[in-house]
Parts: C-alpha cells; structure tokens; sequence
C-alpha cells in the first residue's frame, strides 16, 4: 500500500463559467457561482486518496466555518487531517476561479491561513512520516520556510521528495542541494531554468533543453506537465544528461475538455502516490497523466478526479 503526505495548501474555490476570460479592469457575467474544494496540496491529497493511496496532509485553515468545511471535506474522502494547523484571527484560503467553455481559468488566490502555516507545524508532520511514508509531495502556495523545511526534512529521514512548484519561488535555488523530483508545467520550466541554469545570454531554449539543463543542476527527476500535450520527462541516469534520458508520455484523449482547473494537482497526486508506492518514475507519470487527463472532463478541480479502477481502465 502507498503511504503519502502531502503538504501544501487548501482552499474554498469559488468558480464561475463564462463565454470568455476577462481581461483588464473587465467584468464578465456567469449564470451562476459554485463552491468547490481547492488548494494545490489539498487537491493532490484528494487525487492521491482517490488513487488508493493512505495519504495525510499538512495545511492550514482558519478556525471559520469554511476551514470546518474544507476538512470535513478532506475526511470524507479518507485524507488523515491530523497535521492541519486550525488558527484563530485568520481566514481560510479562499481561490475566485473563471472557467471559460474551452476549460481554460483564470485563478485569483486569497492565501489566508496557507500564508503563515508555521515551519515547525511541517518539520513534525514530516518528522512523524518518517518509517510511514514513501514519499513527501510538497507544493509551494505556503510560506517559502514552510517549503524549505518539508524538502529538508524530508530528505534528513530519506524520505523521497517531490515538489510542484507552483508558483515557482525564488527560494528554490537554495533547495537544489535537496536534489527533490520537480512537476514543473511549462511556465514554471522556464522560470525555474532561468534561476537554477540558464547561462550567460538567457537567451531562449526549447523545453526540451530546459528540462535537460534543470535536471542535471537539480540531479534528479523532472517533469514538466504540458496540458493537452502530456509530460516530458528528464530523468538523470547519466553525467550529463542528454535528450537520450527524455521520455515523453502523451495525454490522454478527452471528448470534451470542461475544466482543467486541478489537472495539475491531479496529476502530482497520483504521481507521488504510485511512487510511495515503488513505482519507477515513468510508470508514476503514466498513471498520474491518465488520472490528470479524465480529471478535466467536470467543473471543480476535485469533481473529475478518478478512482484507481478508473485509471486502470484507461491505462
Ligand atoms: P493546473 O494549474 O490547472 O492544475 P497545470 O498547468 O499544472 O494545471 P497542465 O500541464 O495544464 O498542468 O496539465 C496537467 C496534466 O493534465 C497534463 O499532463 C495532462 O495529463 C492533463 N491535461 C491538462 N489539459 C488537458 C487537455 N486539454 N486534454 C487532455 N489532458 C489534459
Ligand atoms: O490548481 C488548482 C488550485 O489552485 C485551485 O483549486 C485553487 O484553489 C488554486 O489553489
């Protein structure tokens, strides 16, 4: 059985569909709003939990009923919450998301208690991981000490390490010695090449050549998520790496494309979990490029999320 924890943070998503995104100072109309449960590391804990993972998750949430909700949420789907902070005089994160007919979203985060969950709050959820899991997927809309002291930790009690840098923060450069597995998407690729290994001009490369350049710096995996397109994936068997080391894995066909808000957590949970699990890195990336491709088929990052039978089938 995989055992995973997950630290990152939860949200209450509010979301609308319109016709089309806004653009600057625009208000756009939607017929209706609807309340979902979000946050990158909860969302991943839920993916992971639906995969058939045993998963905890170490978050904040205010001591408000959205923070009531979004844990009761998180026990029904079987994550253990036992390392969630619940604080007094903040709020709980709250995300207003736009989705427009073609699945593609607009995002605006209001952090609340994601913002100031305590580093020694994560240091003993790792700590108390150790011996349990197999893997500790950390993403980064928490503090950048909080992010630090997760991989660090982690890595102290040899426990493998993935990080989803989403957003990318500037305090990553000083985590490469952690040598953790990057998910970056595309976007990230290239802000991370830029930090940890673009040489002296900056100029411009192909993602292919950044996630060669990212993974020789960091030393270990990386995959990079390419929507619609699948993921690419570095994996450093050699010194240096070279397109030889490349796999690429393509997404999995979708009818209609609703919501892609959450693939990417879907994909990182499944992925981190099939690796808790012992799978190699690409068997973890197929099943979590499965799961993240049936995730985008309903509205709400967690309502197309599947169930281990489901993404057997679709494997
Ligand atoms: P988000 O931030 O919205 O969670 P992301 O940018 O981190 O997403 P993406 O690269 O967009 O992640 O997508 C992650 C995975 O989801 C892809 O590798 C793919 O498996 C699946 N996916 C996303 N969009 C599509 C699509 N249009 N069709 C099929 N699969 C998709
Ligand atoms: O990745 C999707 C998530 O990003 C949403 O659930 C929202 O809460 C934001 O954190």
């Amino acid at each position: 059985m995989s055992k995973l924890l997950v630290v990152g943070a939860v949200n209450v998503d509010l979301v609308v569909e319109t016709d089309r995104l806004p653009g600057p100072g625009e208000t756009v109309v939607g017929p209706t709003v609807t309340r979902h449960g979000g946050g990158k590391g909860a969302n991943a804990a839920v993916a992971a939990a639906r995969s058939g993972a045993h998963v905890r998750y170490c978050g904040a949430v205010g001591s408000d009923d959205m923070g009531k909700s979004a844990l009761t949420e998180l026990r029904d789907e079987g994550v253990d919450v036992t390392d969630v902070a619940v604080l007094d005089e903040v709020s709980t994160g709250m995300a207003l998301i736009v989705v427009d007919p073609r699945g593609e979203n607009q995002i605006a985060v209001g952090a609340g208690a994601n913002g100031v969950l305590d580093a020694d709050v994560v240091r003993t959820a790792v700590r108390r991981a150790a011996g349990w899991a197999g893997c500790v997927l950390v993403s980064t809309e928490i503090p950048a000490d909080a992010v630090a002291a997760a991989v660090e930790t982690a890595v102290a009690h040899g426990i493998r390490c993935v990080v989803n840098p989403a957003p990318v923060l500037s305090s990553m450069t000083g985590l490469v010695s952690s040598a953790p597995i990057l998910t970056p998407n595309s976007s990230e690729l290239r802000i991370l090449h830029g930090m940890l290994a673009d040489g002296p001009d900056g100029a411009e490369s192909s993602a292919e050549t950044q996630v060669i350049e990212v993974a020789a710096r960091t030393g270990a995996p990386v995959i990079v998520t390419l929507g619609a397109d699948g993921v690419l994936i570095a994996d450093p068997r050699s010194d240096p790496v070279t397109p030889s080391d490349l796999v690429t894995l393509p997404a999995g066909r979708v009818d209609q494309v609703v919501d892609t808000t959450g693939a990417g957590d879907t994909f990182n949970g499944v992925f981190a979990a099939a690796l808790a699990g012992g799978s190699t890195v690409v068997d973890a990336a197929s099943r979590g490029v499965v799961a993240a491709s049936l995730s985008v088929a309903a509205i709400g990052a967690r309502t197309g999320m599947p169930r281990d039978e489901e993404i057997r089938r679709a494997l």
